[in-house]
């Protein structure tokens, strides 16, 4: 059986945003619009046991938007997004889970275990790890109804701790317990940053579908390299689409005390362990803004 303890030794060979973060928590959300591309997940999943071989404790968050869409399609139900969150009732709630859960959560439990038996999933369910309380959308200042749409309460971090105490790598849906319903459809986003906060990670990367945040959306031209989280919160107003709650979830989890947040471009083969990892990325220095794949960092401050 593969060995599931990491090499304590000092490895020099490794970027100094590696070496910093052993022995470390890091949450990494895959969104579903990265995924789509096998050849891109099965990449994703060699860096994050790579990360592990180093002596990273990576846990795994994972969307599955496309996914979710293309099922409802299938079954013939509609859904439709109201400030970036998809209306979820009860029926398209049935789909939302068994997609997450029982499709796209166990590809990447295959991907990463053809390494050896790392990955363990679970939702938020599991364990009571995630409980989330009815969220509303609000819209030109109105609260709206969006069904089965929740808000992360609690994290309970217990199971993720035993499962990286004994090695392994959690992958997350992002499913939670209901307090008044059954269970809630939570943004990914939403799941990553309240995981990151409860298990006081040293990072939260993001790997989504854009080269980051753009200033001027739909203007794809520049990406916002750095914001702190005072700049993030006054842009916030402004932004639209699945950038609102993905934005939200960054703010959450910088004022949370992660001390940094890094969205990064998933089509862009290795972009975790470069851009996360490499030593731009252990400085400081931000190479964000000069490359469009650097992506944007978040940071605290004013
Ligand atoms: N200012 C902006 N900069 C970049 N993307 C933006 C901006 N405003 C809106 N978007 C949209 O946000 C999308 C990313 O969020 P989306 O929720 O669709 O993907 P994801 O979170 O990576 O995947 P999933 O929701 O499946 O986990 C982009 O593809 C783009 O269409
Ligand atoms: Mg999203």
């Amino acid at each position: 059986m593969t060995s599931l303890a990491p090499d304590p030794r000092p490895r020099p060979d490794l970027p100094p945003g590696l070496e910093r973060l052993r022995g470390h928590i890091v949450v990494i959300k895959f969104g579903g619009h990265a995924m789509v591309d096998q050849g891109l997940s099965r990449t994703f999943a060699r860096d994050v046991v790579r990360l592990r071989q180093a002596g990273v404790h990576p846990v795994v968050v994972h969307g599955g938007g496309p996914q979710i869409s293309a099922q409802l399609d299938r079954v013939g139900l509609r859904s439709t997004f109201t400030a970036g969150l998809r209306v979820t009732t009860p029926e398209v709630m049935e789909v939302v889970r068994m997609v997450l859960a029982g499709q796209v959560q166990r590809q990447l439990v295959g991907l990463l275990n053809e390494h050896g038996p790392f990955a363990v999933g679970l939702t938020g369910e599991d364990a009571k790890t995630v409980t989330a309380v009815k969220r509303y959308a609000q819209v030109g200042g109105e609260r709206v109804d969006i069904g089965l749409v929740g808000d992360v309460s609690k994290v309970d971090p217990g199971a993720l701790h035993s499962l990286i105490r004994d090695g392994r790598i959690p992958v997350v849906s992002s499913v939670a317990c209901g307090e008044e319903d059954p269970a809630y459809n939570v943004n990914a986003d939403a799941t990553a940053a309240a995981l990151a906060v409860a298990l006081r990670a040293r990072l939260l990367v993001v790997l989504t579908d854009v080269a980051g945040l753009y200033a001027d959306w739909p203007d794809t031209r520049q990406v916002i390299g750095q914001l702190t989280a005072g700049q993030l919160e006054r842009l916030l107003p402004t932004l639209s689409g699945g950038m609102t709650p993905k934005m939200e979830g960054c703010l959450r989890a910088v004022r949370g005390g992660v001390p940094v947040v890094h969205v990064l471009d998933g089509r862009v083969p290795h972009t975790l362990l470069l851009h996360a990892f490499g030593p731009a990325a252990a400085t400081g220095t931000a190479t964000a803004g000069t490359g469009a794949t650097a992506g944007t960092r978040i940071v605290p401050g004013p």
